[in-house]
This record gives C-alpha cells, structure tokens and sequence, in this order.
C-alpha cells in the first residue's frame, strides 16, 4: 500500500491516517472554532481537554441538535463498545465526552455493549467470553461517573426483546448491496455481521419509538464509526424518526507507533489496560514508541517530533490538567528541552492515581450496572 493510502471501517483501520481527508472522504463536517464556541456556551464552564485539544474534529448537524437543545427539546446521548478484551484508555475517549455532557446538560445516556459484533467479526473469541468482557466492560464505562438515574445500557445478547422490534423494521431497510459498499463484505462474511448494522442502529431510534415522539440523538465515537451511522441516517426519514448527529474523534496512536491503540492480535503492550498493574503501566510507558532521536545529544540539538508520540497522545487527552501545561509538554519536546525519559517518570505520576481511582470507582459501579440494562420492549411487536 503506497504511503498516502489508508484505509478506515469499522473492521479495518490501515495505513498512515490523513484526518483531514478522511473528513472529506466520509463527507462529515468540520468541528470548528465558532462551533466549540457555541457548545461552551450552552454546557457552560470550561470545555473537557478532547474538545480543547482536537481529538474531536469532526462532525455530522451537531448545530442542529444544539438548535432543538436551545429551544427545549433535549437529545439522548448514545455511544457504544464491541467487547473483545480488557478496555484500554484511548475506549474511554466516547464515553468520557458524554459523561461530561450528561452531566452538565443533564441529559439521558444509552449505552450499547455488543456482544455479539466481535464474536461474529473475529475468529478466535468463545461466546462466553464476548459476554463476560461485556460485563468487564460496563462496569469500566459506568465507573466513568453516569448518573445511575438517565444511564441506560442494551446489552445486546441480555437485551434482544427490548431490541428485536425495531430491529426487523430497521433491517427491512437496508438492502445487502449497501452493507457489502459500505463495510467491504466479502462472500464469506458471515450473516451475522450481515445484520448487525441494523442492531447498532436501533439505539438511535429507540427513544423516539418509545416515547412517540421525535428525540434527537448524538452519537459521539470514534470515526471509524461513522459508516454504521451513514446507513442509519439514509434510512432514518422513511422509517420516521430523526437523523442521529455525530461527534467524531481521531483514533489516538498505540504505545508501539501504531495509528490506533488496537490490540487485535496479541498486542498487549500496544495500550494501556484499565486493569494493568502499575508495574505493568510503568514498563509499558517506558518502553513506548515517541517522537524522540536516537541519542540525546540529537534530541537536545533538534528537538523530538511530539506528532508522531503514543506519549505526547496521552498527555494530550487527558493527563495534561490545564492547556498551559500542555502547551508547555510540547514547546519543551519540541525544542529538546524535555528528554523522554523524563517526560515518560512525569506522565506515570498522573496515570498511577488515574487508575488508582478509577479502580475504587468500577468497584461501586458493578453495584447498580446489572440495573441499568434494558430487557423489556416498551411496546409489542
Ligand atoms: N461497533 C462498536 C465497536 O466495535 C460498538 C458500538 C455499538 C458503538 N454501538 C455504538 C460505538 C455506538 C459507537 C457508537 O466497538
């Protein structure tokens, strides 16, 4: 594949990522200034760091949603996980966003654990597990801070009869040959993954088939998403509910250089688990991949590159507390003035506590998980 090319779905993120293209390529809309502005606004305070910072940079009528908002009609936030594993810190960026907006807008938040999606996208993956790393899951979302009372989860294996009406209706719509364009099927997919875009879409339109009335839904993920939520919108006017609005997130690189912090394939020390032990968070930092020189003398004469840096990506999202420290990580690294081992001893002195109290947090929020979960269909078939 040449350099330029790269390649984003749902099941397959390839190459060197060019965002801005992409953008173009999927027709979103960008996130700009004046935008922001207005989101600040309306939330009031401060915006979190992924909104300050650019790993939000793209959208689809978030305008539209903030018009309904203003004008007292409030949307749902709905985002999701396709659980295969232990949840590392770059699967927290969707859920971290609408618990801030949850909260400051008091809005409901529906959360989809597939657990069938990778089960059927991924060889190697017993039923037992996808269920188990469902629940593992939930439990790390939940600890992020939702409020108990507007937090609602379809777990899709716990949660079929609450989805399945509107699921066959959804399903009806899309036609076999979208699928195949839009996720690259081949003749051997199996029918699983076939009809699972019509389950990721039932979400969007839940609320508004249970209330009877149009609610707005905005859906913030990462933009590999975003193909699911184009055959939904295509379908959403016939069937007589609203388009769902998106927020879009860039992927955020692997400790190991990689564009996406994805450890398909038995790559561990590509992320960094919620569950790691600090000795384990510790290697795992030390050795990541950064923007650095190969000996300090160059990086001291020409600076590191922090574009390129897993490390800089971390202090980016979250760790860097205020833009000022920010800015200052990346004037020093860039000027050769901080060296990585020291930027590296500084970061695991924000992660060590992040995940220290995150831990006690997952522990209260495996109290009340197993009641948020949606079983029953508001309505008969
Ligand atoms: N397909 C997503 C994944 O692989 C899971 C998911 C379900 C999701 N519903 C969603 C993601 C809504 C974002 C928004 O993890």
């Amino acid at each position: 594949m040449p350099a330029e090319e790269f390649v984003v779905t749902p099941y397959e993120v390839k190459g060197r990522i060019d965002y801005a293209r992409l953008r173009e390529l999927f027709g979103t809309q960008d996130l700009d200034a004046p935008l922001l502005e207005r989101l600040r606004r309306i939330a009031g305070g401060e915006l979190p760091p992924l909104l300050r910072r650019g790993v939000y940079y793209s959208h689809r009528d978030l305008g539209a949603v903030l018009d309904l908002f203003e004008r007292g009609s409030p949307f749902f936030l709905y985002s999701g996980r396709g659980p295969s594993g232990p949840l590392h810190t770059s699967h927290l960026v969707p859920f971290e966003l609408c618990r801030w907006l949850q909260e400051r807008l008091g809005v409901p938040m529906y959360i989809q654990i597939t657990d069938d999606e990778k089960f059927w996208a991924r060889g190697g993956l017993s039923r037992e597990e996808t269920a188990r790393w469902g629940m593992e899951n939930l439990y790390d979302l939940l600890a992020l801070g939702f409020d108990p009372a507007r937090t609602h989860v379809f777990f899709d294996s716990k949660s079929i009869a609450a989805l399945y009406p509107l699921a066959i209706r959804v399903a009806r719509r899309i036609p076999y040959s979208t699928v195949k364009a839009v996720f690259g099927f081949e003749p051997s997919t199996n029918i699983g993954l076939v009809f699972y875009t019509a389950l990721q879409t039932v979400p969007c339109f839940w609320p508004s088939w249970a209330e009877e009335r149009p609610v707005p839904c905005l859906i913030p993920c990462g933009i590999d998403q975003d193909p699911h939520f184009r055959v939904t919108r295509d379908i959403a006017e016939g069937l007589g509910y609203p388009k769902p609005a998106l927020l879009h997130s860039q992927m955020l690189p692997g400790l190991l250089g990689e564009n996406a912090m994805s450890t398909t394939g038995d790559r561990a020390d590509n992320a960094l688990f919620l569950s790691d032990p600090p000795k384990t968070v510790e290697r795992k930092v030390r050795q990541a991949f950064t923007g650095g020189r190969t000996t300090v003398e160059e990086q001291r004469r020409l600076g590191a590159v922090p574009e390129v840096c897993s490390v800089w990506a971390l202090w980016r999202t979250r760790f860097a507390r205020s833009d000022d420290e920010f800015a200052a990580v990346t004037r020093d690294c860039r000027s050769g003035a901080l060296l990585c081992g020291e930027c590296k001893g500084r970061l695991l002195e924000r992660i060590h506590p992040f995940f220290e109290a995150h831990a006690a947090a997952r522990e209260r929020a495996k109290e009340w998980a197993e009641s948020t979960i949606v079983t029953a269909a508001p309505k008969p078939l």
